[in-house]
């Protein structure tokens, strides 16, 4: 840093608390860090990170997912930086939900932010698209709906077995989701356009809720024009016109699902990051593409992701201007040199592609 320049000075310094987990999260991880690094001395801020190691190799060798003091002991810090959760020594769902879901709920990180962005026309598997056409945002309700795990069996293992999974949608979660969408697309600033993603005609109890609540809100938010359309149709939207959106909100499970559908349209896995985020509290990013175990240290994964949800963290926590340097740099990075975003086609190793978002800082 130029030693005349007090106008980046700031004493900040954040605590940054870090599961690496599993797979290839770890190397991912590295590389985010790598980049945080770099960006901490060019902004002049400080942080400390903690490491934790949970994940599938401490659960298999201590039969614990997520110790009893990790809530409190991660409610203090600033931010959380995760790699990756899955082992496919575990059998699904075990590490899911006793570790991300676990810590999405606890820390009522109720918002799940998946920014769908366009680097480069050459990554977008939709023929004519450009960077122009495809930038938007999925707000996604990240503690409610069929994730909270309410349902049963019956007559289990028989014939007549019957299994019922309910969707939970409380007016206070969906408002505070709907209202943080709102607020979001009014900060965004761009096209001010906040569709609701449903499915009114079938979910009529739960999408009611839902659009009334929408409807609702929206009176106070006059300057942001609303836009409604079923689940079904925004997947064929996302890839018919995806120019059309801006902000999308939705509940949890149609959420999951059509921000997978919107990682493949930005470029696949090796670039989607998204945030757990909780406004008034502890929030968690993480690139959304999962462990990969295939691909696990042999330094081929894309660490953009996790870099992107670098600087997402650095936007939650107040530094905007590092958050931007880091993205811009992955632009570069990404257009002028990745031959593709794909794991072992970069043209680059996980550690070089790190590497050349720090230089272009
Ligand atoms: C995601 C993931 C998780 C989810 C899984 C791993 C539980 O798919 O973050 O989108 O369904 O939310
Ligand atoms: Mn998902």
């Amino acid at each position: 840093m130029d030693g005349g320049d007090q106008e980046n000075m700031n004493d900040k310094n954040y605590k940054i608390a870090v599961i690496p987990g599993d797979g290839t999260g770890p190397e991912v991880v590295k590389e985010g860090l790598k980049v945080l690094e770099a960006t901490a001395a060019n902004f002049g801020f400080k942080y400390e990170t903690v490491n934790y190691d949970f994940g599938g190799e401490r659960y298999l060798k201590t039969g614990e997912v997520l110790p009893e003091t990790a809530v409190k002991e991660l409610s203090t810090f600033d931010a959380i930086f995760l790699g990756a959760i899955g082992h496919p020594d575990v059998k699904p769902g075990i590490l899911e939900k006793g570790i991300l879901l676990a810590l999405r709920f606890a820390l009522e990180q109720y918002i799940n932010l998946r920014p769908v962005k366009l680097y480069d026309s050459r990554f977008c598997p939709i023929k004519d698209k450009t960077p122009e056409d495809i930038d938007f945002v999925v707000v996604r309700e990240n503690t409610e709906g069929l994730y909270k795990g309410m349902g049963e069996f019956q007559n289990k293992g028989t014939k007549d077995e019957i299994a019922t999974q309910i969707s939970y949608n409380t007016r206070k979660g969906v408002e505070r989701c709907i209202r943080y969408a709102f607020d979001f697309t009014r900060r965004r600033n761009k096209k001010k356009q906040l569709t609701l993603c449903g499915k009114t005609n079938v979910l009529t109890y739960a999408f009611d809720l839902w659009e009334r609540t929408f409807y609702e809100v929206a009176k106070e938010y006059p300057d942001v024009k609303t836009d409604y359309a079923h689940v079904d149709a925004t997947c064929m939207w996302m890839v018919k016109n995806p120019e059309w959106f801006d902000v999308i909100v939705t509940d949890n499970m149609f959420g999951d699902i059509i921000t997978d559908l919107g990682a493949m349209v930005q470029g696949g896995m090796g670039i989607a990051a998204g945030g757990n985020v909780n406004p008034e509290g502890v929030s968690m990013f993480e690139p959304i593409g999962g462990s990969a175990p295939k691909y696990t240290d042999k330094n081929v994964i894309n660490p953009l992701a996790a870099i992107c949800s670098v600087s997402m963290l650095l936007e939650e926590i107040g530094e905007s201007k590092a958050a931007n340097s880091i993205e811009n740099s992955v632009i570069t990075v990404a257009r002028e040199k990745l031959k593709t975003l794909g794991a072992g086609r970069m043209g680059y190793s996980t550690t070089e592609v790190g590497d050349l978002v720090v230089k272009g800082l």
